[in-house]
This record gives C-alpha cells, sequence and structure tokens, in this order.
C-alpha cells in the first residue's frame, strides 16, 4: 500500500516505538492519529507531526470506538493502517518470596497488552472493511500490532508480559484468515530490545545482560528501526498473518 495521503492510526504514539511510527508515517505523507493516554506526549508528537491526538486506554472499549470516529472525523476515513504499540512492561514472580500471588498483576498487563490490542484491532478491522478496496488486489487495510521476543524467550519474571505478547503473536494468523475476504492484512513485529522509556525502565542489571547477549548489531535496536519495519509491512502485501523478530539476533537469557 501506498503511504503517501493514506490514514493511519498508532497508538502508544506518544512515546518510544509508537512515537517513531508517527513520525516516520506523517513523513512519508499519512494523515496520523497519535493515540495515547499520555495526554502531553500524544499532543507533543500529533502538534509536531500534523497529526491528531486521541487521549484513550486502550482497554476500554467505549473510549476506543470514540476515538476511532473523532479520528475519521477529522482524517475523513476510518484509518487504513493500525498500528498498536500501546503497552505495559510488568516483572513479577508467580509466587514471590513472601509467598504473594502476582495475580493482579498478571491481569493488568493481559488488559492493557493483550484485550487492548484486541479492542483497537476489532475497531479497526471493521472500519477498514467499510473502505473501498486499493489497486488490483483490491487492498482495504492492514493492522500491526506490537509482541515481543519474550513471547517465545521469556525471562524469569516475564509470565504476565510473555503471556500477552504470546496471545498477540498467536492472533495474527487467525484474524488474518478471517479479514483476508476483505482484503485486509494482520501483522505483529516481536521487537528485541529498543532503547524506549520502557526499556530504560529495566533494572541495569537486566539491560546490561540483553545487551551482552545481541549478537548483531550489539546495542538496543532505535525506535527508527521498528518504524521503519512498519513502512515495509505497509508497503509488502505478501506479509501477513505472521510475527517477525526485530532482534539483532538475541535470544533473551534466563534472567
Ligand atoms: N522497548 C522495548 O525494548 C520493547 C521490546 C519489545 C516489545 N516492546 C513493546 O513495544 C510497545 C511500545 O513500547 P515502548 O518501548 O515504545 O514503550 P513506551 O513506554 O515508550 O511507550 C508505550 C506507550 O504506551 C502508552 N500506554 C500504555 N498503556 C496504555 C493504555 N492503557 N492506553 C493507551 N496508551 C497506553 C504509554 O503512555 C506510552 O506512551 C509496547 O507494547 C512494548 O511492550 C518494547
Amino acid at each position: 500500500m501506498d503511504i503517501k495521503g493514506i490514514t493511519a492510526l498508532v497508538t502508544g504514539g506518544g512515546s518510544g516505538l509508537g512515537a517513531a511510527t508517527s513520525r516516520h508515517l506523517a513523513a512519508l505523507g499519512a494523515k496520523v492519529g497519535v493515540l495515547d493516554f499520555n495526554a502531553e506526549g500524544a499532543a507533543a508528537v500529533a502538534e509536531e507531526i500534523g497529526g491528531i491526538a486521541l487521549y484513550v486506554n486502550v482497554s476500554d472499549e467505549d473510549q476506543v470506538e470514540a476515538a476511532f470516529e473523532k479520528f475519521a472525523d477529522w482524517a475523513g476515513s476510518m484509518p487504513r493502517v493500525a498500528v498498536n504499540c500501546a503497552g505495559v512492561g510488568t516483572a513479577a514472580r508467580v509466587v514471590n518470596r513472601d509467598g504473594k500471588l502476582a495475580i493482579d498483576a498478571f491481569r493488568r498487563t493481559i488488559e492493557v497488552n493483550l484485550i487492548g490490542s484486541y479492542i483497537v484491532l476489532s475497531n479497526a478491522v471493521r472500519g477498514m472493511a467499510a473502505l473501498d478496496p486499493l489497486g488490483a488486489d483490491g487492498e482495504r487495510g492492514v493492522v500491526i500490532n506490537t509482541s515481543s521476543v519474550a513471547y517465545q524467550d521469556g525471562q524469569l519474571g516475564q509470565a504476565a508480559y510473555a503471556a500477552s505478547k504470546g496471545g498477540i503473536a498467536s492472533l495474527s494468523l487467525p484474524v488474518a484468515r478471517e479479514t483476508a475476504r476483505s482484503g485486509i492484512r494482520v501483522m505483529a513485529i516481536a521487537p528485541g530490545l529498543f532503547a524506549t522509556a520502557m526499556a530504560a525502565g529495566l533494572p541495569e542489571e537486566v539491560q546490561r545482560g540483553i545487551e551482552a547477549n545481541i549478537p548483531f548489531p550489539p546495542r538496543f535496536g532505535d525506535a527508527e528501526d521498528y518504524a521503519l519495519l512498519v513502512e515495509q509491512i505497509i508497503r509488502n502485501k505478501m506479509l501477513n498473518g505472521s510475527v517477525i523478530r526485530l532482534d539483532g539476533a538475541v535470544r533473551l537469557p534466563p534472567r
């Protein structure tokens, strides 16, 4: 799909991978909705790129539905591209050293990362299905979700995070199969460690432990590297129903 002039909505667009993606797509000529519950971050990015800021909690169905309507009023159509970057990192043992359980943390993580992505994806594919098809293949849109390499090699303490990202990875294929007749693709990107606020929140020894295990390039990813893959997924119609690891060949160590 050509990016110039298309409508795109990016969740978590106020920071990190989502902010870089919002900037990148806007620079390529897209009309971008910057959706985030961090009002300050979303407003700053939207202002910089001439987009619209949407202050929304992705786990709230009503707020997300209203944000899609608001976006369509502003952009003149529902988004052709939806990129799900909103997410939270959590670290908790299943049973901590005092014998306490981490069920609340597990529930909250699934609620934002998995259910939030699913709510946005649901609104996105419904809106895209009503758009005119483009080009000879009749493509209508593409949804790109953000998993994590933790979906395959989750570290100690990442049960909730890895499970949320595994859910995201697993839904690419069944949803792509469902939306194929509407010409809508569904993909997931599984990043390794990227230099954003989320990665900076990890304990220093965990950051260094992961960094030491990145074969090449031996550094954290830049958010722009993620945005470049988003661009390629939008442009390349054969990418559908799968998950791409974007990780410099890292395999996370056990802890
Ligand atoms: N940075 C990494 O190393 C890395 C690695 C693998 C996967 N990821 C995933 O990439 C995505 C983006 O992360 P990032 O590194 O850019 O982090 P970040 O903290 O810089 O950005 C995440 C954004 O999501 C927003 N957000 C969180 N919960 C929300 C909610 N309920 N509703 C709306 N907005 C919400 C935050 O306000 C923030 O602006 C996340 O899903 C994360 O799990 C990041």
